[in-house]
């Protein structure tokens, strides 16, 4: 069988419309322009990319950015201090702090100190609970990128049998979670998983969350499955750069009903759904209707 690709490019293009779209009429009906703040310390070259990134699609979906740029040796009080300015700044309405951070930060204090509701990236102990058992929250933007393509090609994943392989706090854990709030049955497998590729060849759903380079073949994926590969891995063959997923596309495209290449596939959604949240995140804060098909 060959899979049908399931195009997260053109895919996060329709949700960055969708969201430009709610941005209009929040700033046409109630004179409400969304705002996210991006706050990146230090100089690493791959944060740098992203937060340029988020910035400019910020822009473009009609929000506003703010950008907080601070040197690599920072304080963590100085930080707390900047990140409690934004908790209390009305035009702004979601927080994302790049990690990671300089070793001399503590993470999880920095992220748990921003406002829950202003949490975009889902990443607050607050949210994470609340995910947890099933309430509203804001939900982490990769798993929720790679929930709507699921929903957008299945329609309803009642009764499905999903694994996820990697079990991290950013992915794999939310990942589960949401796929459980969808009705799947759910197994999470990681490195000290029994056989793994039986665990895998039970699976409708498969979502590969690792990040090691092509780790999963196409022999352990079920025939008609879904594949939704969430690596990006940087290889080098045949003497060129390349970028791969956690799973061994070629292979997997064989047996599987559906794949997400990469790149091209989960990748676009994460800055897709971070700007999702942060419409989410200003309607809450307005105690105005949420945009349908934005949430989890
Ligand atoms: N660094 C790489 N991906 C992410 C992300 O989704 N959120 C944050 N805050 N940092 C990141």
């Amino acid at each position: 069988m060959a899979a049908n690709i399931i195009d997260g490019k053109a895919f996060a293009a329709s949700v960055r419309d969708k969201v430009a779209g709610h941005v209009a009429r929040l700033k046409d009906d109630h004179g409400i322009t969304p705002g996210l703040a991006v706050v990146l310390v230090g100089e690493d070259p791959a944060s740098q990319v992203y937060v340029r990134s988020k910035g400019k699609q910020t822009v473009e979906a009609g929000m506003n950015s703010f950008e907080h740029k601070l040197d690599a040796d920072t304080s963590e009080a100085d930080l707390l201090a900047i990140v409690d300015q934004l908790n209390n700044d009305p035009a702004v309405h979601g927080i994302l702090v790049q990690l990671p951070l300089p070793g001399h930060l503590n993470e999880d204090l920095i992220i748990n100190s921003i406002a829950p509701e202003k949490d975009v990236d889902g990443f607050h102990i607050s949210n994470v609970g609340l995910l947890g058992t099933g309430q509203k929250s804001m939900v982490p933007c990769t798993p929720l990128g790679c929930l709507m393509m699921l929903r957008d090609y299945h329609g309803s994943l009642s009764g499905m049998d999903a694994v996820v392989i990697g079990r991290s706090n950013i992915v794999g854990k939310p990942m589960a979670q949401l796929l459980l709030g969808d009705s799947c049955t759910v197994t999470i497998a990681h490195s000290r998983t029994k056989d793994l590729p039986e665990v895998v060849r039970r699976a409708d759903i498969v979502v590969a969350a690792v990040g090691r380079p092509e780790m999963v073949p196409g022999d352990w994926i079920k025939e008609g499955a879904t594949v939704i590969d969430v690596g990006i891995n940087r290889i080098e063959r045949d003497g060129k750069n390349k970028l791969v997923g956690d799973v061994d596309f070629a292979s997997c495209a064989e047996r599987a009903g559906a794949i997400t290449p990469v790149p091209g596939g989960v990748g676009p959604m994460t800055i897709a759904c971070l700007l999702a949240n942060t419409v989410t995140a200003c309607c809450r804060a307005n105690g105005l209707e949420e945009p349908e098909g934005l949430t989890a």
